[in-house]
């Protein structure tokens, strides 16, 4: 589908370097975003980019009630040669019809997920951040958009892409996490949608996560909803595990988000002489090996995060240590494997990077 190209106001160069000195996390926006509609009749139309900028909604627009909206999180790296990188972009668009499928809302192209991603980045890429000061972090986003209050899939949708640079998602920088385990809070259920990328499992963490951060956390561990036993996953990132020379992480259930990072890691992992593990972790087997050394390392990983060391876990308002409570030598080998792939300092063995122009 041809995308249109509107005139947009655009920031000049020395305000746009004083944004990507600093940018925080997902506070700072680029001059334009992509847009395009679906009804029944006509499909996807009107595809466009258009000034960013606010978006008119009817008050009782589905989004707003029933909250039928899916996203994904991406990034794109700029090279010191100039080029600009995407990361394993397909995987992203594959999950954004996974989740629109299980939303009821229609499914996107690949082709055209695609376009509208590395046409907005192309236009925007003064934005991307200078490798070692972050990176262009990308939000396609699709709503329901129907005016009706009725319980039922909406008849209209906006699929919409915004871009911002990005530095590291947690204000600490890439400092070991302290994190806290909840018994009393869920995520997500089997049967529900916590492997969709969709706004309604955020919403359902943000009570946990502010209990945290009066815990002195800066995230929620969750545990399985049947047993509430077995760790899932941190809400917006996934949870991995080292336990000698194999590292493990929870199986996809169907309540834990398939991450772009997850695969890459477990891909990445045995290129270290590291075995990878797919299986049912207990919070009480996490206590007892943390305490007997055999757990020495847990790290996050996530698009946002990329891979961020937990140096502490507080359980039942008991303190477990990770390791020596640092970063450990494999959350840093992989963080380094990862974002040398990403960003060009190293060779692209799985054909995972995707230029753009
Ligand atoms: C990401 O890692 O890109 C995410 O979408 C997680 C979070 C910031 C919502």
């Amino acid at each position: 589908m041809k995308i249109a190209v509107r005139e947009a106001p655009i920031t000049s160069t020395e305000i746009i370097e004083a944004k990507k000195a600093n940018p925080g996390f997902g506070r700072t926006f680029s001059d334009r975003m992509f847009m395009a509609r679906w009804n029944e009749e006509q499909g996807w139309h009107d595809a466009e980019i258009v000034p960013y900028g606010p978006i008119p909604l009817d008050p009782a627009a589905n989004v707003l009630h029933y909250a039928q909206e899916v996203f994904e999180g991406m990034k794109a790296y700029s090279w010191e040669d100039g080029r600009v990188a995407l990361f394993r972009p397909e995987m992203n668009g594959e999950r954004f019809n996974n989740s629109a499928k299980r939303l009821c809302m229609p499914t996107v192209d690949p082709e055209f997920f695609m376009d509208a991603v590395t046409t907005l980045v192309g236009l925007e890429k003064d934005w991307i951040p200078a490798d070692g000061k972050g990176a262009l972090y990308i939000r396609p986003t699709m709503i329901g958009t129907e005016a009706a209050l009725g319980v039922k899939a909406s008849t209209d949708y906006l699929f919409y892409v915004i871009v911002g640079p990005v530095g590291s998602y947690f204000p600490t920088g890439f400092k070991p996490i302290r994190i806290w385990v909840t018994k009393e809070y869920v995520r997500a259920a089997v049967g529900g949608i916590g492997f969709a990328k969709t706004s309604g499992n955020y919403a359902a963490s943000l009570l946990a996560g502010k209990i945290a951060a009066e815990k002195g956390c800066s995230q929620v561990l969750y545990l399985d909803a049947k047993e509430n036993k077995f760790i899932e996953e941190l809400g917006g990132m996934n949870v991995f595990c080292r336990f000698g020379k194999t590292i493990a992480t929870s199986p996809l259930t169907g309540s834990i988000l398939p991450g772009v990072t997850r695969n890459s890691i477990m891909t990445l992992a045995p290129e270290f002489g590291l075995a990878v593990e797919e299986r049912n972790i207990s919070i009480g087997e996490i206590k007892e090996r943390a305490a007997d050394g055999s757990l020495s390392e847990v790290f996050a990983v996530g698009t946002a995060a990329v891979v961020t060391a937990i140096g502490s876990l507080l359980y039942e308002d008991e303190e477990i240590t990770i390791g020596d409570g640092g970063i450990g030598d494999v959350s840093q080998q992989l963080y380094d494997r990862l974002t040398g792939i990403q960003y060009g300092r190293l060779a692209d063995a799985h054909k995972w990077v995707r230029f753009v122009g």
